[in-house]
């Protein structure tokens, strides 16, 4: 009985711990069974198959022909021997099967590979860019499309993606601003988990799901003057509150890797960064999946000016925590003859293969290496009806109304006749966007075609190009050209414009100008397109603008020009039918911009999120503003319109202060007066007035969606606790300061009711 009561008080004692434990999610749930495992592995690995593990090849060659070339057949052989542990951009249940075999038939110890690929907005089946899908602010249908993604990716006999990106991105010069959610913390926050979450499922030996990877770790978003790789200096402020964040939120979500940056932070590259990689990632954050470079970022660290040679830039990386060297070909040829020497102790490597290992066993890759590999699931599956189907919803659903005037939109499908005009109208490649791994060539449905379909046989449809925009082969590393001069095809688009009722006008960018290395220090419409807006303008007044682009473009002119504006971003394979959806009224638009759209190229970097300065405003120039500009966007971070019209009510507190772990609740009537149905995006704002270090006078904490019938009336709360309030502060800590706090509501970043609260 005495025994009994001793360990039913024990077991009571440790439940917090047990619960502690069964917490973590994802990577960071621990089985001690798994662990012993590893030690085994560890303790009969050579140093040269440690550093074997940590080595990253990319899959240029054929395993089932006779290697081409030396370098190949130096490959092969490495992996023969176990002195590879992953490889990236092997695809085809096929291909992966091939190589996985050879490290299963002939290295000693037979550890299997881990193939990486980078799957960002889909894998055959594209989905919107990352931008343009982060502006649906549905979690559910970003975890949905990841999930597709991932199922299609793990059917060709890839387990990892390098996705999502959840770099902070603020300034539209940089072309990657397209594969992020855009310039708020908060947000790429919340869609980075919802991503993660459907990349890896519940289960990430389950064969339709893949291990994700948080990146660029850190700051990469922050380069300057919005030039690709450039260096980026921010304080530990900034770097905690806005870059971290999401990354902050990747880790708890149990997010398989993380990839480091090519940027330098404050002098010191990332990749050779221990204050990013060991202490605030591995030590603060405990984080227990592993940390892979970004391509040749480790061998970067030389012309970066922070190592002499490979020798130093392998021992910097390792000592960082950088955990595999992904094509750098710097750990493969270092890190045997460092330990040999001394220089560095072997248990960094054992801590690096141990996470590797980790994701490995995570994955089920030892208990079948060739799971994946399945190449009748893979035929099933890819580009399935289905999938097309899930692509178009949130296509639709990322879609932006950013102007609707004289009632233009939603077009009657009983016009008798539309121009459908513009570089990009009949594009069925552009709408595929930059990352596209395996997608189909020319495979997008066009807006035409969307048009097309909607329609019946009584409108007709004027189409003509009008000019071209993108030059020549798309290519992902090589540059685009633009026409700059042919204005040929105007004279035949004037003709449709004249003759028809409404214009839809489709320009923008190529797919190919935004994406990595694609900065540019204009973010107007290039090529001939203004000159084409401002013709068809002269001769029809009732145009309704068609975006596509991967980065905020400066509209201030066209905005002038046209009655109606539409941000499409790149939506991938159901393109035109989504945007027709939206056009004819089949879906009612509610996307709300990820970033804010500025005035001019001057204003960048252009956030919401910004400081008060000491000088906000003043009558005379004495003040943080512009003299030719205001220093307001166009279209502000959370804007977007619907065909419905929402009016908020008064907002109200249950009370006006709380402490400690308590709470407080903030509620508001919404009520859709139109008469259609519509989704809208309550957002959610805080200021915290003063603190120990300056907060932003506007950060966004929370939002909700809800659906209103026409005349409908919902109201939405909020709670608010110490969560919603913390930053991380002077002390060091994630924390809230007492103090008064603003609580902003509203339809968008700038239209916004404010009550106030005290947290005590
Ligand atoms: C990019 C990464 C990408 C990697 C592998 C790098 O150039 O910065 O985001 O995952 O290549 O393709």
């Amino acid at each position: 009985m005495k025994n009994k009561l001793i360990i039913t008080l024990y077991i009571l004692m440790l439940l917090p711990l047990l619960n502690a434990v069964a917490q973590a999610e994802g990577i960071n749930n621990i089985d001690p069974v798994i662990e012993q495992k590893i030690d085994s592995i560890i303790s009969l690995m050579t140093v040269k198959e440690k550093v074997g593990q940590m080595t990253q090849y990319n899959g240029s060659f054929d395993v089932t022909g006779a290697p081409s070339d030396i370098d190949s057949k130096t490959k092969l052989e490495k992996l023969k021997n176990g002195e590879v542990g992953s490889m990236l951009n092997v695809l085809t249940a096929k291909a992966t099967r091939e190589a996985q075999e050879v490290v299963m038939q002939n290295s000693r110890l037979k550890i299997p590979l881990i193939f990486g690929y980078d799957v960002i907005h889909g894998y055959k089946t594209m989905f919107p860019v990352p931008l343009g899908e982060s502006a649906s602010w549905d979690l559910e249908a970003l975890k949905l499309s990841a999930q597709i993604a991932a199922e299609e990716t793990a059917a060709s006999g890839v387990h990892w993606t390098f996705a999502p990106m959840i770099d902070v991105s603020r300034d539209a010069r940089w072309g990657r601003i397209m594969e992020g959610a855009g310039e708020d913390p908060y947000l790429n926050s919340v869609i980075g988990v919802a991503r993660i979450k459907g990349f890896q499922g519940e289960d990430l030996k389950a064969i339709n799901t893949i291990a994700a990877c948080a990146k660029h770790f850190a700051g990469y978003g922050f380069a300057e003057a919005g030039r690709d790789y450039n260096t980026v200096n921010v304080g530990e402020s900034e770097l905690q509150n806005a870059i971290l964040l999401p990354f902050k939120a990747a880790s708890e979500a149990g997010v398989a890797t993380f990839m480091n940056s090519f940027n330098e932070i404050d002098g010191v590259p990332a990749t050779a960064s221990t204050h990013l990689q060991r202490d605030i990632l591995k030590r603060d954050w405990d984080y227990k999946g592993f940390m892979v470079s970004d391509w040749g970022s480790i061998a970067e660290l030389i012309p970066h000016g922070f190592a002499k040679d490979k020798m130093q830039a392998g021992k910097l990386a390792v000592v960082a925590g950088s955990d595999m060297d992904m094509e750098g070909r710097v750990y493969e040829m270092a890190l045997e003859p460092l330990v040999a020497d001394n220089q560095i102790d072997e248990k960094l490597l054992n801590d690096a293969v141990r996470r590797i290992l980790r994701v490995k066993f995570a994955l089920g890759l030892f208990e079948n290496p060739y799971k994946y590999s399945d190449e009748k699931r893979e035929k099933e599956v890819l580009l399935s009806k289905e999938n097309l189907e899930a692509s178009r919803d949130i296509a639709r659903k990322s879609i932006v109304l950013l102007k609707n005037e004289k009632g233009m939109l939603p077009l009657k499908k009983s016009l008798k006749s539309i121009a459908v005009i513009g570089p990009l109208a009949d594009d069925k490649d552009a709408p595929l966007g930059n990352w596209r791994a395996q997608a189909i060539k020319n495979s997008a449905v066009s807006v035409l075609e969307g048009i097309k379909n909607a329609v019946g046989k009584n409108t007709q449809i004027n189409y003509a190009q009008g000019a071209s925009l993108g030059m020549g082969e798309r290519s992902f590393l090589m540059p685009l050209t633009i026409n700059e001069t042919d204005t040929s095809g105007f004279t035949e688009a004037l003709e449709a414009a004249k003759k028809s009722e409404v214009v839809v006008l489709v320009v923008g960018e190529d797919a190919f100008q935004s994406g990595e290395g694609r900065s540019q220090t204009t973010i107007k419409l290039r090529g001939v397109q203004q000159e084409l807006i401002d013709a068809v303008a002269e001769v029809n007044s009732n145009i309704v603008l068609v975006l596509m682009n991967g980065r905020p473009l400066d509209i201030s002119k066209p905005n002038e020009q046209v009655s109606a504006i539409l941000e499409t971003w790149f939506l991938g394979s159901e393109a035109g039918n989504a945007i027709a959806d939206v056009l004819f009224g089949a879906y009612n638009p509610s996307g709300k911009l990820p970033v804010s759209f500025p005035r001019n190229v001057g204003q960048e970097p252009l956030y919401y999120n910004q400081k008060n300065t000491g000088r906000p405003s003043s009558d005379m120039v004495t003040y943080s503003g512009y003299q030719d500009s205001s220093r307001e966007a166009l279209f502000p971070f959370g804007f977007g319109l619907s065909y419905s019209t929402f009016e908020y009510g008064n907002v109200s507190l249950d009370a006006k202060d709380f402490s400690g772990e308590g709470m407080l609740n903030v509620s508001v009537a919404i009520t859709n007066t139109a008469n259609v149905a519509g989704k809208e995006t309550v957002q959610l704002y805080i200021r915290d007035l003063v603190a120990s270090r300056t907060r932003p006078v506007k950060e966004l904490r929370d939002f909700k969606q809800i659906l209103l019938e026409a005349g409908e009336t919902k109201t939405v709360t909020f709670t608010i606790n110490s969560k919603t309030l913390e930053f991380y502060s002077a002390n060091a800590k994630w924390e809230v300061e007492p103090g008064d706090f603003e609580i902003m509501i509203g339809t968008n970043s700038v239209d916004l009711q404010t009550v106030k609260i005290t947290y005590e």
